[in-house]
């Protein structure tokens, strides 16, 4: 195991069975995750990615295939030691916010604690400080209903650090917000993922929310299908132009360079099929990125 990774997914598979009916969410998915990386994961609807996370994050079980968090093989883990890994180690938070509404935000937050022993001074001391972190001191004793999407979207990020785990997983957490309000809350998982240095890993639908991430992969029919560094591109939108051009005038040079190869004999069919696909879907959201920035390549 890399001390570099905080996640190594290895050949998933996971078929759900409805009586005859077999659907394969996930086909042999391979991806790393270093530590103290932000991952974006877009995709299609049905291509797998609650289904990933759901697996990551110990909530699912795998059919066939291998994921290591933090070296754990969580494939391997008996019921129990699932619950006990999902505690420590994953902060999940979902699309529709799943606080408790007759709660207060604060007691939202102390919840997950009070599951782990934690004794009642030191969990006020950790609410207060995570409800700080996500600037809601103000609002610590209103109830989700009295606070706004976004809000409790912010609430629930707190109420996922709760237990200090390494690694955050949300699925879709800005899908029900209007555009400021998703990207208040993104910038709030990018400020855990930088300054408390959690490993975050995001589905999203949303090009802009995305972009915040360190790396976009994009899923496909249950695989990840392309890997894109997006620069910030905020600070200096003709440079990130420039350099997406650059990468897809090498992926171009790449890409008839592999023709060569395969006519020449030096790599199979299958290998020349494979690596050309890869390519072209890279290249692929390159271009929609830079469509994306109004520039036509
Ligand atoms: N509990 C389940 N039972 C049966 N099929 C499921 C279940 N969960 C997901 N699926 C199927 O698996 C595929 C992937 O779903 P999902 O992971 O939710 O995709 P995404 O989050 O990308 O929209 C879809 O075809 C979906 O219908
Ligand atoms: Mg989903």
């Amino acid at each position: 195991m890399s001390k570099r990774n905080a996640v190594i997914v290895r050949d998933l598979i996971k078929i759900y069975k409805l009586g005859q009916v077999e659907v394969q969410a996930l086909r042999g998915l391979n991806m790393n995750v270093r530590k103290g990386e932000m991952i974006a994961l877009i995709g299609p609807s049905g291509s797998g990615k609650s289904t990933l996370l759901n697996i990551m994050g110990g909530l699912d079980r795998a059919t066939a295939g291998s994921v290591r968090v933090f070296d754990t093989d969580i494939t391997n883990l008996s019921p129990g030691e699932l619950v006990g890994f999902r505690r420590g180690t994953v902060g999940h938070i979902f699309q529709n916010m799943n606080l408790i509404p007759t709660l207060t935000a604060l007691e939202n937050v102390e919840l997950p604690m009070a599951a782990l022993g934690i004794k009642e001074a030191e969990r006020k001391r950790r609410c207060a400080e995570l409800i700080e972190v996500v600037g809601l001191q103000e609002r610590m004793n209103h109830k989700p209903g009295e606070l706004s999407g976004g809000e409790q979207q912010r609430i629930a990020l707190a109420a996922a650090l709760a237990n200090d785990p390494p690694l955050i997983l949300a699925d879709e957490p800005t899908g029900e917000l209007d555009t400021e309000n998703a990207r208040i809350v993104v910038q709030y998982l990018r400020k855990i993922n930088q300054e408390l240095g959690k490993t975050v890993v995001m589905v999203t639908h949303d090009p802009s929310i995305a972009r915040v991430a360190d790396r976009i992969l994009r899923m496909h029919d249950g695989v990840v299908q392309a890997d894109v560094a997006p620069t910030t591109g905020e600070a200096r939108p003709a440079d990130y132009g420039e350099i997406l051009r650059a990468r897809i005038t090498e992926l171009d040079a790449t890409l008839a360079g592999l023709d060569s190869q395969f006519k020449a004999g030096t790599i199979t069919g299958d290998e020349y099929v494979e690596r050309q696909t890869r390519l072209k879907n890279t290249m692929e959201v390159l271009r929609e990125e830079l469509h994306r920035l109004g520039i036509v390549h």
